[in-house]
């Protein structure tokens, strides 16, 4: 990064962007002290461990250790560089951007992209009504899809035809660069020349567009059976399939906090045809971890509305599980009638996809369901099998929903409710414990496995990370410190790389008369590293903030130096091999 912006500048921008405000309009904050915290958008949870430190304006997460300020906060959840996160938010406080040269290569190129995705998706639309586009058209007419959703979706037709967008888009000015990195245009190579030609041809075009309204891909549909069915646009500088939703950014606007969650483009169209204005599909790939977080930000209840078939099923099963990590309710639709939604809609009519979507069953009535379906419920043996599974997983649910369980399935069953609850509660004893053991050790191992990823080395050297870690806590506090302590503190001294750089930042800095609160030092920092300035703050309370301690952890510091060297001579410096051998000689 070729800039740096002043601190003044930086000063300004996160006052301007008070950083509760800023991730309340992400997450929901509920103050615990004279902090926040929320469940983390970052990993899928159930229980907050996403805190946010007004004082330090730092957050952190317990749970995954993700941290930073506020414009690194913006950086991960929108995904955007440091130059990008510090303009965003310079427009969102009405902030001018100041005239430095900062290195904007990426953010300029991810800008030519938006508006080569936006020039795209404007002339596939134009080109459906013409001569070109009338293959297109009728398919989209032969499905039922209405000119008023044509419209909605911005549907389109890639003509049959290897270089129209190419010809278009160029002569628009968009440079061949441009629009490869968008995708939109590949290359094949022969006797170093190169071939251009358009991604997509002969194709029904639908344009995915983000929670901002930039086009940011494309899917194509061919018009015949031939394979494959869907060309989408691969990943970019601007898209990333495993983290965008088809039609969220119109399911979003619902104020019901419901999402109906299927599987096709042509699923989503037919539904929002027909009312549904809250359905969404994943595109192209297995339901993830991000779009699982994406859909509790907007919704307090998901309906799952997965083909019938195996593969849809065991799709449902994958998702449930997903969303159990999370507060939202999952429901499942049970497809009868036709094998998609937009099948039975043709079919039957919207207000049979009304009835299917009111019956859906929940979480636990799906589950039942399936696992009724495992054992022949007619024999003593099928029934008490089933019965012991049942309530095992009914101890996972709660008291009001174990009572409804008990009841019906002591009516189907015909045996006692009480004793059914009994069994639950049995279950649910076992339950607690092994739980209780698992989750404290799961907790751990994530933590630790993020730490392992990150600093490899910090783990295996737990006491002098926590020295480090407690001279530069006490540092960012108290920058006079630096003064008295600078002699003792060569930059050999720290060890773990990450709190090496850390110090390296942090020391140059108070050199040069300059700031260290988190958001001077998150420009020159890394993601991770920044997380790890986050982790200190939020930590700061286990240390003294005094000279004292500082010296104690210096001593440490020492001591561990002069064992590595020990063990490793070969790796000193000159004046460190004799400043340790007059040190041994001492020692003798
Ligand atoms: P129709 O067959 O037109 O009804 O399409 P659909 O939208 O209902 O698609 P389907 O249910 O068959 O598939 C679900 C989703 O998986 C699609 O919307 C695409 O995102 C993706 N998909 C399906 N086939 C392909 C393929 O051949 N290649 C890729 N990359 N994605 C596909
Ligand atoms: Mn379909």
């Amino acid at each position: 990064m070729a800039m740096r912006f002043t601190d003044d500048f930086i000063d300004r921008l996160r006052d301007s962007n008070d950083i509760e405000s800023v991730i309340s309009s992400y997450i929901e904050l509920r103050r615990r002290g004279r902090n926040l915290v929320g469940l983390c958008p970052f990993h899928n949870e159930k229980t907050p461990s996403f805190t946010v430190y007004p004082e330090t304006a730092s957050y952190y997460c317990f749970g995954c250790g993700a941290g930073g300020d506020v414009i690194g906060f913006i950086r991960n959840i929108e995904n955007l560089d440091y130059v990008e996160a510090v303009k965003f938010l310079a427009d969102r406080a009405g902030i001018k951007m100041p005239d430095a040269n900062y290195d904007d290569t990426t953010a300029n190129l991810r800008r030519r992209i938006y508006e080569a995705n936006r020039e795209a998706a404007r002339f596939f639309h134009e080109t459906l009504f013409t001569e070109q586009g009338k293959a297109q058209l009728e398919y989209l007419q032969r499905r039922n899809v209405s000119p008023k959703m044509i419209k909605h979706f911005g549907l389109g037709a890639a003509p049959d035809d290897w270089h129209a967008l190419e010809n278009h888009l160029t002569a628009k000015g968009f440079k061949r660069s441009e629009l490869i990195a968008a995708n939109l245009l590949r290359y094949s190579e022969k006797n170093g020349k190169k071939y251009f030609y358009d991604a997509f041809r002969a194709k029904v075009m639908y344009p995915v567009i983000d929670l901002r309204g930039n086009v940011v891909a494309f899917g194509g549909r061919v018009l015949d059976n031939s394979k494959p069915k869907y060309i989408n646009t691969s990943d970019t500088l601007v898209y990333k399939k495993s983290n965008e939703l088809f039609a969220l950014n119109f399911a979003k606007n619902g104020n019901d906090r419901k999402i109906i969650l299927c599987e096709g483009y042509m699923d989503v169209i037919a539904l929002h045809g027909a009312g549904f204005e809250n359905a969404v599909a994943g595109l192209g790939t297995a339901l993830t971890p991000e779009q699982v977080s994406l859909i509790s930000r907007y919704a307090d209840e998901v309906a799952l509305c997965y083909d019938s078939d195996e593969a849809g099923q065991k799709a449902v099963r994958a998702a449930l599980a997903l969303f159990s990590k999370t507060g939202v309710r999952a429901k499942v639709i049970r497809l009868s009638g036709g094998k998609d939604p937009d099948e039975i809609i043709r079919v039957h009519g919207k207000e049979m996809f009304a009835k299917l979507l009111n019956s859906a069953d929940n979480d636990t009535e799906y589950k039942l369901s399936v696992l009724r379906e495992k054992y022949v419920v007619e024999t003593a043996d099928g029934k008490m099998n089933f019965l012991r599974e049942a309530s095992k997983y009914l101890a996972t649910t709660d008291a009001l929903e174990r009572d409804i369980y008990a009841m019906k399935l002591a009516d189907e069953l015909q045996v006692s409710k009480d004793a059914i609850l009994n069994q639950i509660k049995d279950a649910a004893r076992k339950e607690r414990y092994n739980k209780s053991k698992t989750q404290l050790s799961e907790a751990q191992k994530q933590v630790q496995n993020i730490e392992k990823a990150i600093d490899p080395q910090r783990l295996k050297n737990m006491r002098i990370a926590k020295a480090e870690d407690t001279i530069l806590i006490t540092l960012l506090n108290n920058a006079g410190f630096y003064k008295s302590l600078k002699d003792k503190l060569q930059s050999d001294l720290f060890f773990t790389p990450v709190n090496k750089q850390l110090f390296s930042v942090i020391s140059s800095r108070i050199e040069g008369g300059e700031r260290v609160d988190i958001s001077h030092l998150s420009q020159f920092l890394t993601n991770e590293e920044t997380s790890a300035v986050a982790k200190l703050l939020a930590n700061q309370s286990l240390v003294s903030n005094t000279m004292q301690e500082c010296e104690d952890c210096i001593i440490v510091l020492q001591e561990e130096q002069k064992k590595r060297l020990v063990q490793n001579p070969s790796q000193m410096s000159d004046d460190s091999f004799l400043e340790l051998f007059s040190s041994l000689n001492k020692d003798v």
